[in-house]
């Protein structure tokens, strides 16, 4: 139980935490092609966000910084100590609130397909209506609408493995989402102040977040690195894994690993 919620994880090998926080309205088996690749290095750590996959359904509205405290209370029972986090879009908004509410517990960020900026107000007000609509009339609208905009190219067999990922959220997590992510606060006033070291990926083709976005952050975050991967959607990290993980490895080998012993002699 994660503050009085039954929440499902996977935490799999040894090494640098690392702990991946899913997209809306995802799951953590979006993160699968990274599990495999990473898991032999590094402690894999990615849990069902309240309401998604796996994770019982919170009645009302979640705030991102609920879904950061959930992520905290989850590290703290797992005793992990700093982390880098990985989050992806609504992951990277719940990634920058655990940044700016726990900044000792980090060991870096880092920020896929996501934004600092709040909600414009007929934004907020569609996520609203399209909040009451999936309380009445349940998830199928919303997955249909959102599935094929995720990725850049239609690979064989993606359609079908995207709309999984989201067919395992429960519609009372998902009206929780957006009606948090509706009011979550603007924090681009707050990224010069971030010091952990942070990682920005995009994929140039994300129709959903656009990649300038990254841009932005990056421009403003001061120990960056910007990566925009081509050919690549909203589900960067799922479409084009092989760049996503490599340029994840090169960055915690550069930025978070300890500098490896020389042999003087
Ligand atoms: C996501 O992929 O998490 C969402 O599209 C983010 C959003 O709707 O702002």
């Amino acid at each position: 139980m994660i503050n009085q919620t039954r929440m499902a994880y996977d935490d799999a090998g040894k090494g640098v935490p690392l702990v991946f926080l899913h997209g809306f309205p995802l799951c953590r088996t979006a993160w699968r092609k990274q599990k495999l690749a990473l898991e032999s290095t590094f402690r894999f750590i990615a849990p069902d966000l309240r309401g998604f996959g796996e994770s019982e359904a919170p009645q009302g509205k979640m705030t991102m910084r609920h879904y950061a405290d959930d992520v905290r209370a989850l590290l703290q029972k797992l005793d992990v100590g700093p982390a880098v986090l990985v989050g992806h879009s609504m992951g990277g908004y719940v990634a920058l609130a655990f940044a700016l509410a726990y900044p000792n517990f980090l060991l870096g960020l880092v920020l896929v397909g996501t934004r600092s900026g709040n909600d414009a107000p007929d934004i907020a007000a569609t996520r609203k209506a399209t909040a009451t609509k999936v309380k009445t009339g349940g998830l199928q609208e919303l997955i249909d609408l959102m599935a094929p905009r995720m990725i850049a190219e239609q690979h064989p067999g993606f359609p079908e493995q995207v709309r999984n990922l989201m067919a395992r959220a429960n519609p009372e997590g998902v009206t929780a989402a957006l009606l948090g992510m509706a009011e979550r606060p603007d924090v681009t006033g707050q990224l010069s102040g971030i010091t952990t070291p942070t990682l920005i990926i995009a994929g140039d083709g994300d129709v959903i977040i656009p990649p300038e976005e990254s841009q932005s952050l990056s421009d403003q975050i001061q120990d960056s690195q910007l990566n925009i991967i081509s050919r690549a959607g909203h589900l960067v990290a799922f479409e084009k894994p092989e760049e996503f993980n490599q340029i994840l490895k090169d960055w915690i080998a550069l930025k978070i690993l300890p500098p490896q012993n020389t042999n003087l002699h």
